[in-house]
């Protein structure tokens, strides 16, 4: 059903061939927004683009240049970007002294260089317009410790303070920038927990994980005006762990 919340938007969304980048793929669709989605799982995202009438871009959000290509695409067919939500990441589970350079340099290139060059990619397309949304996907461990994903963790405060940052720096134009922290959600990256999904499971409050299309109304809020006082803020979204 077309409600239209996000009628005559142009909608980007990183990482969105599965898990929750699919489910905002679906749900904006369905509230008449054009939903852009990219990946690096090209077959996956192809497929869904298809399924719910959106467009499939292949790009790997910690490349500068694909950045650039994208965005030409996008803005030749629309002429301007709505929303961008920063979506794409991967977890990788390693206490400090045990996390490789290598493997600390690349959980931080997709995580935190893909979302600064997110930003900066669309920044000088919504300033020029006077508007636009940006969500960046971070996560609780950007709110605290994370125990035994150094890596990670470190790239979920870095989206935390970017996103504080761009949203100062863009507010007398506009343009909007805000982060979502999600506590256990049902994707493919939660089940790389293992042992410990069922334990944090039972811990959260409600008792449960979420489903991302819980995930998805929240990100749908944040990128429609209906949040037009909302810049530079963190939304939780984790069944009250947070409150532990
Ligand atoms: N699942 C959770 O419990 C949870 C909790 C907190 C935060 N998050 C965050 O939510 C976001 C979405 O994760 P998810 O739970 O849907 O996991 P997911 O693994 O299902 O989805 C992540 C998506 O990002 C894509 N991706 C990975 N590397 C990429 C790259 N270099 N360029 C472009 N795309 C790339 C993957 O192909 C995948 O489609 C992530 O930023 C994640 O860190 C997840």
């Amino acid at each position: 059903m077309i409600n239209g919340r996000l009628e005559g938007k142009v909608c980007l969304i990183t990482g969105g061939a599965r898990g929750q980048g699919e489910a905002e793929a679906r749900l904006f669709r369905s509230e008449g927004g054009s939903v852009w989605i990219t990946d690096v799982l090209d077959e996956t995202g192809e497929h869904l683009a298809k399924e719910i009438g959106a467009e499939y871009r292949h790009l790997d959000v910690s490349q500068e240049t694909e950045w650039t290509h994208l965005m030409d695409a996008i803005i030749a067919v629309h002429g301007r970007i709505d929303v961008l939500i920063n979506n794409a990441g991967i977890f990788r589970r390693n206490k400090l002294v045990h996390t490789p350079l290598e493997e600390y340099e690349t959980v931080m290139a997709i995580n935190a260089r893909g979302v600064f060059l997110g930003m900066r990619a669309v920044a000088p397309h919504m300033l020029a317009a006077g508007r636009g949304s940006i969500v960046n996907i971070s996560s609780l461990a950007g709110l605290r410790g994370a125990m035994g994903a150094f890596a990670y963790g470190a790239s979920k405060w870095a989206v935390r303070g970017m996103t504080k940052t761009a949203a100062v720096e863009f507010a007398r134009s506009g343009v909007r920038a805000n982060s979502i922290h999600p506590g256990l959600i049902e994707t493919p990256m939660a089940d790389q927990l293992g042992g410990n999904l069922d334990k944090m499971s039972k811990r959260t409050p409600l008792g449960r994980m979420a489903d991302a299309a819980e995930v998805a109304r929240l990100a749908l809020f944040l990128a429609s005006d209906e949040s037009s006082y909302s810049t530079g803020s963190e939304f939780i979204i984790d069944g009250g762990l947070n409150a532990l």
